[in-house]
């Protein structure tokens, strides 16, 4: 299975995020953070910016939901034409009730964990899922260093998923540069969510397709 680079637009420019998703041509998907201020501590954008994206790009749009309430909230995103919807397993009320209200609407579901979430409590919920997100930084902010300590999760995950005989994807956010993406693929991961190595490269395709070739190793 081909490996997806999903740069992240945190570390975009906000006045020019049409232009800067332009710049990353090579990428597979546009990730998308959503933070409220409650599940993590900072604020960016909501609904509205996301369907101003969805109109500005074909690109598969990956939206991460670091907030409360992802319940009341995901399913909107679906509705507004994204591909995947990820939301946090500390955070839903009903998780599968949740996958399902986003299955309904097209959408992939994804699970995030934060680094000291374990996946075993989520391991019956395999079936109702389409990504396993596991955060390498605590999520809130971009720029931050990628945290070892998730490595044997990542591993046990793919484990898990390799008894499936679903098509789950194996995203890491968080930290993810040429030197550590090697070590998030070869523990088992498949979709690499990138944020400041992306954005602050002097070419951003460029990096996309170092990323690419660090993680087919
Ligand atoms: C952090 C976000 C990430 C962030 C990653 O909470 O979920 O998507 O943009 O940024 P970098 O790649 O700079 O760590
Ligand atoms: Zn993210």
């Amino acid at each position: 299975m081909p490996n997806r680079i999903m740069p992240s637009i945190l570390s975009a420019d906000f006045a020019n995020l049409q232009r800067d998703i332009e710049a990353i041509p090579g990428a597979d998907a546009v990730h998308v953070d959503v933070m409220d201020n409650h599940f993590v501590p900072n604020l960016t954008l909501g609904l509205p910016v996301v369907q101003s994206i969805r109109r500005a790009t074909d690109k598969f749009l990956d939206i991460h939901l670091m907030i409360e309430d992802p319940d009341v909230w995901a399913p909107g995103f679906a509705e507004a034409g994204a591909e995947s919807v990820t939301f946090h397993a500390e955070a839903a009320k009903a998780p599968v009730r949740l996958a399902r209200e986003l299955r309904a609407r097209d959408a992939r579901v994804g699970l995030a964990l934060k680094p000291a979430t374990p996946i075993e409590p989520y391991a019956d919920l395999l079936p109702e899922i389409d990504m396993v997100l596991i955060m390498t930084v605590e999520p809130g902010f971009g720029g931050q260093k990628f945290l070892d300590l998730t490595l044997p999760k990542i591993e046990r995950t793919r484990a898990l998923i390799g008894r499936t005989e679903a098509d789950i994807w194996l995203q890491v956010d968080g930290g993810i540069s040429t030197e550590t993406i090697e070590r998030a693929a070869g523990a088992g991961a498949d979709s690499f969510v990138a944020g400041s190595s992306v954005f602050s490269a002097d070419d951003p395709d460029a990096m996309v397709t170092a990323l690419r070739t660090a993680a087919d190793g």
